[in-house]
């Protein structure tokens, strides 16, 4: 099938927890990220959460609280002021409501989100569950437990092929503060045109994808710098 024509207007910023790190949100696999204090599999694996959702419920509960304390930061906001040039989708694999808060209008969890909770049944509908934390017990219409709306370790990510169109047919493809090792997520880097203009704001990543530019660096300063080129070059 031959591939869709790229759009020379349109930008996909990927963006993974470092880019909410100087929001005050830990990461999960760096030094103090939270794969290096709790293992996953206990706490965000679907296995966990059949054996004991008690642990998935307070581990969430917890990120949920960091989230609600926290506030965009100067990546966040230079993402959204593409959106004065740009055509801009963001597809985030954070599960944080910061891409948001910062006034991005078109975003896509692939991991789900904090901010949403459903029952613990395929036919549940996602909705959104305001900032109280989800406790044992407490129940949707139907009966079943509540959890939060999160993509768990041995579930499928969330918009898989909406995600590949975009990077399909993105001009643009700017990755933020992913270590690139959760490889669904990680593997649409590979859709990104060899036309595209494709760079990669991180301290590190497993392994740089090819036709990708690294810039090493702090999201809040490398991101703007980022933007800034781009929207420039659009005047030009
Ligand atoms: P990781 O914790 O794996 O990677 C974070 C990346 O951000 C690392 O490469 C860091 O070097 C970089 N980083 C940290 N602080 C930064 C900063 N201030 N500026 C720029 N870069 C910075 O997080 P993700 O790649 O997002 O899934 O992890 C992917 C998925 O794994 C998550 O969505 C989560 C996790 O398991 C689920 O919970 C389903």
């Amino acid at each position: 099938m031959p591939k869709p024509p790229v759009d020379p207007n349109k930008v996909v910023v990927f963006s993974g927890a470092g880019i909410s790190a100087e929001s005050g949100i830990d990461t999960y696999r760096d030094q103090d990220g939270a794969w290096n204090k709790v293992n996953p599999e206990l706490v965000a694996s679907k296995r966990a959460w059949e054996k004991h959702p008690g642990n998935v419920l307070s581990f969430f509960n917890e990120r949920q609280k960091a989230v609600i304390a926290a506030q965009p930061n100067a990546a966040h906001y230079a993402v959204q002021k593409l959106e004065e040039k740009f055509e801009v989708v963001v597809i985030t694999q954070n599960v944080d409501d910061l891409h948001e808060r910062a006034g991005s209008s078109d975003i896509l969890h692939l991991h789900g989100s904090l901010s949403q909770a459903r029952g613990d049944s395929p036919e549940a509908v996602p909705f959104e569950r305001g900032i109280a934390p989800i406790e044992l017990g407490d129940r949707d219409d139907d009966g079943y437990q509540l959890r939060p709306h999160i993509v768990l370790f041995g579930e499928d990510m969330l918009h898989a092929e909406e995600a590949r169109q975009h990077f399909l047919t993105a001009g643009k493809i700017l990755v933020v503060g992913t270590s690139l090792s959760v490889y669904s997520a990680a593997g649409l880097l590979k859709k990104g045109r060899f036309e595209a203009d494709k760079v990669i704001v991180s301290f590190d990543v497993q392994k740089v994808p090819f036709g990708y530019h690294l810039v090493r660096g702090k999201a809040t300063e490398m991101v703007p710098v980022v933007v800034d080129d781009w929207l420039a070059r659009a005047d030009a």
